[in-house]
Order: structure tokens, then C-alpha cells, then sequence
């Protein structure tokens, strides 16, 4: 069994960034880095659009679990999970029971105005016309903030301070 100090998981709603922020922390830290949605999409041999529509968002549900807690085993990782994953499955208090969590938290007009232009690659908001798209976003979000909300970290903005970023992570894990 791993320590607790090994893994970061990077959460967040859809377009926050999780990515970007993931692979400049690892950079920082020089620790590997792991989309899960890359992982996913390797996983079933095709993009998360085609896993939606041909087989549903359940079945990805369920390989996301099961490939999130395949990551545990790994260490030094900095994880980019997708906007859903901490609110299925149990996912969040096992984020918590096995790495440091931190949130990147925009507000509902930050958001829609980076998914206006990315929308087209995410199931659950691709159909949505732009003026419905920030009702979506405000009820989603008001949903999984629960589960958002007991991250470890929490740092609000878009172009997150890397270097804030890091010294949070530091004053929390011991390296
Ligand atoms: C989802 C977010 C996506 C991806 C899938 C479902 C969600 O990841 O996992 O389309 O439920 O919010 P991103 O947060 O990277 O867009």
C-alpha cells in the first residue's frame, strides 16, 4: 500500500484547466503525469464521445472507477481526472483515502466562456445552445460542488499561479 503522499488528483468541472495545471505542477515536481480521460479512451480503443453515444455515459462510469483505482498503484503521479469522476463511485473518498486533492474552481461565467470553444469534444454539453449552456453550468456545478468542496486544496481563477500551486502542495505533503 502506497503513503497518502504519492499521488496528487486534480479535480474540477469541465474546462478548468485540470489538464494544464497537472503537467506544470509535474513538471515542477518532476513527477510523471496521467489524464484519466486519455487512460479511458486508450482503455476502450476509442474517443469519449464514441464511448457515450455507442455504449453510454454508465459503462464509462464504470471504467472510470476501475481505471482510477488501477492509477493508485502508481507513484510521484499527478492525476487530471474528468469533471464527473469525484461525484460516481465512491471516487472522491477514495481520492481522499489516496492522494492529496486539490480543486481548480472558476466561476459559472469563467467556465462557459472556455467551453464555448471546447464543447464540441464533451458529451454532456455538446448539444447545448450557448445561451442554455450557462444554466447547465451553474446547476452542474451547484450539484458537485459537494463532492468539489472536500478537496484537500482549493485555488480559484483561471491562469492558476503554478508556483502558488506548488508551495500549497508542499506545505501540505512532506517533499
Ligand atoms: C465529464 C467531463 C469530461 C469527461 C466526460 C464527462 C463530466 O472530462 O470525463 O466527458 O461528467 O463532467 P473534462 O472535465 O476533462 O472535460
Amino acid at each position: 500500500m502506497m503513503t497518502k503522499n504519492h499521488v496528487i488528483y486534480i479535480i474540477g468541472f469541465m474546462g478548468s484547466g485540470k489538464s494544464t495545471a497537472g503537467k506544470k505542477l509535474a513538471s515542477l515536481l518532476g513527477w510523471a503525469f496521467i489524464d484519466l480521460d486519455n487512460n479511458i479512451e486508450e482503455f476502450a480503443g476509442k474517443t469519449i464521445p464514441e464511448i457515450f453515444s455507442q455504449n453510454g455515459e454508465e459503462y464509462f462510469r464504470e471504467i472510470e472507477a476501475l481505471l482510477l483505482r488501477k492509477i493508485e498503484s502508481h507513484t510521484d503521479t499527478i492525476i487530471s481526472t474528468g469533471g464527473g469522476t469525484p461525484c460516481h463511485s465512491g471516487n472522491m473518498d477514495f481520492m481522499l483515502s489516496t492522494g492529496l486533492t486539490i480543486y481548480l474552481k472558476l466561476t459559472p461565467g469563467q467556465l462557459k466562456s472556455r467551453l464555448l470553444k471546447s464543447k464540441g469534444e464533451r458529451p454532456l454539453i455538446k448539444d447545448l445552445e450557448p445561451h442554455n449552456l450557462q444554466t447547465f453550468i451553474e446547476k452542474k456545478l451547484e450539484d458537485r460542488e459537494e463532492w468539489y468542496e472536500k478537496s484537500d486544496i482549493t485555488i480559484e481563477g483561471i491562469d492558476i499561479d503554478v508556483n502558488l500551486l506548488l508551495s500549497l502542495v508542499r506545505a501540505k505533503l512532506t517533499i
